[in-house]
């Protein structure tokens, strides 16, 4: 099929780039001209398992990025909004991307028949219909049903991105008729998972509940955590007995510095803001967002307390991304410990095997380490924040004290220091 992908973000440039890896012909669309250049390059404008080697078999093959929306529209059976989806001041989402995606979809659609319009970026329920399709309508002239529209959320999870597309758990289809649904439906045919089929806002509201119910998961398990620490229980077996359940399942139940990343804080704020604005006030998900914040305070008091205070004190703080497996800064709970450091007068050093770039934006003020040894030289303490494997097992012998604070349940060798969990 020839499809078109519009934004090269991690969606689109997943979507895209898989798509064509399965034999379809892909033109992904950008703004930016150098993502695009890239891309054409065979090179990966982000890092992700697996991205590389695609592009490099696809790039002016199966796969062309373009900025010219119009000409990727006309040459194409079906299109993925995939723009980004950010929050707004108050938690909401903010359209701007997608509005703009649609008005351009809606001009090219005014000469094209026969061409499918899937939405992919996470939008609240009643977007696809009440905003996105008047757009479509308004700028193309037609009708909906002259043209289809789709709603299709992501599941990707950022480092296993292109084997999370390959080998997916579920495909939602939300579809505006029948017709729309069997255009994408025949995309997927490939696949051998579950398809469910819905009704537009039906597949809106199942992105936003799986990573709320997600998120919940984890603060969950760090609340549980945080009782366990006062017990001096340890979580992480608690958290294996309950798994034996079958109906609680081993995922997302490990405890520690909690989650970030570009997709649960923004869409759990924008589910708790848009269900407030239909006057509802979701207070199990706003507790959720709290248990998180209190994570990264709850590892500095730890850590407080060993050492009296932050202040002239050198604090090698390991691990900068959201998760490990990724360069992914965003909404990184390590960002909030750096933050209070800095706020109480320590001197930072940090490491990262692949954030550091994307940290220095944020603080170009504190130390970079290159390895996680160099980091640890002459350090008061060390506070571990993303649960990188290289973590596992550090030599801490250059350290002033060797005090080790665990915020991932992530260091396996203890012999030598004075280690404590978060919350074991
Ligand atoms: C998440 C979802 O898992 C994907 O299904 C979804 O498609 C994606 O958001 C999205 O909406 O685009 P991702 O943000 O890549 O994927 O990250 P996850 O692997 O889900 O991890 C999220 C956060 O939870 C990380 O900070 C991670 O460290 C934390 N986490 C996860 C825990 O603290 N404990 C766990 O047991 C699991």
């Amino acid at each position: 099929m020839k499809v078109a992908t519009i934004g090269t973000g991690y969606v689109g440039l997943v979507t895209g780039a898989c798509l064509a890896d399965m034999g379809n012909e892909v033109i992904c669309v950008d703004i930016v001209d150098h993502k695009v250049e890239m891309i054409n390059q065979g090179r990966s404008p982000i890092y992700e398992e697996g991205m590389q080697e695609i592009l490099k078999r696809n790039a002016q093959k199966n796969l062309k990025a373009t900025t010219d929306l119009e000409m990727a529209i006309e040459n194409s059976d079906i299109s993925f909004i995939c723009v980004g989806t950010p929050s707004d001041r108050d938690g909401g989402i903010d359209l701007r991307y997608i509005k703009s995606a649609a008005r351009s979809i809606g001009k090219a659609l005014a000469s094209v028949d026969n061409h499918t319009v899937v939405v992919k970026s996470t939008v609240v329920p009643g977007t696809t219909e009440n905003i996105i399709i008047p757009i479509l309508e308004k700028n193309s002239g037609k009708h909906v049903g002259e043209f289809g529209v789709c709603m299709n959320p992501e599941f990707l999870k950022e480092g296993v991105a292109v084997d999370d597309f390959m080998n997916p758990d579920r495909i939602i289809i939300g579809q505006y008729d029948e017709n729309s649904g069997n255009k994408l439906a025949e995309l997927y045919k490939g696949f051998y998972c579950p398809i469910l089929r819905t009704d537009l806002k039906t597949a809106e509201m199942i992105k936003y509940a799986s990573n709320s119910f997600l998120a919940t998961k984890v603060s969950f398990i760090n609340e549980i955590g945080n009782i366990c620490k006062r017990l001096g229980i340890d979580a992480y077996t608690v958290a294996e007995g309950m798994s034996l359940d079958y109906r609680i399942s081993p995922n997302f139940l490990k405890a520690g510095l909690g989650w970030g990343g570009s997709c649960f804080p923004k869409d759990i704020k924008g589910l708790i803001s848009y269900a407030k604005g239909i006057g509802y006030n979701p207070e199990l998900l706003q507790t959720v967002l709290k248990v998180n914040r209190k994570q990264p305070e709850i590892l500095l008091d730890i850590a407080r307390k060993k050492l009296g205070s932050f202040d002239g004190k050198r604090v090698a703080v390991l691990g900068l991304a959201f998760k490990a497996d990724t360069d992914d800064t965003r909404e990184s709970q390590s960002f909030h410990v750096i933050r209070q450091l800095l706020n109480e007068k320590a001197e930072v050093v940090a490491y990262d095997p692949k954030a550091e770039e994307n940290t220095k934006i944020e603080f170009p003020e504190i130390q970079y380490a290159s390895t996680a040894e160099d980091a640890l030289k002459e350090a008061d303490i060390a506070l571990i924040l993303t649960e990188w494997e290289e973590f596992q097992n550090l030599n801490y012998e250059g350290m002033k004290n060797r005090i080790v604070i665990d915020g991932r349940d992530i260091v396996k060798n203890r012999e030598g220091i004075e280690y404590e969990g978060l919350c074991w």
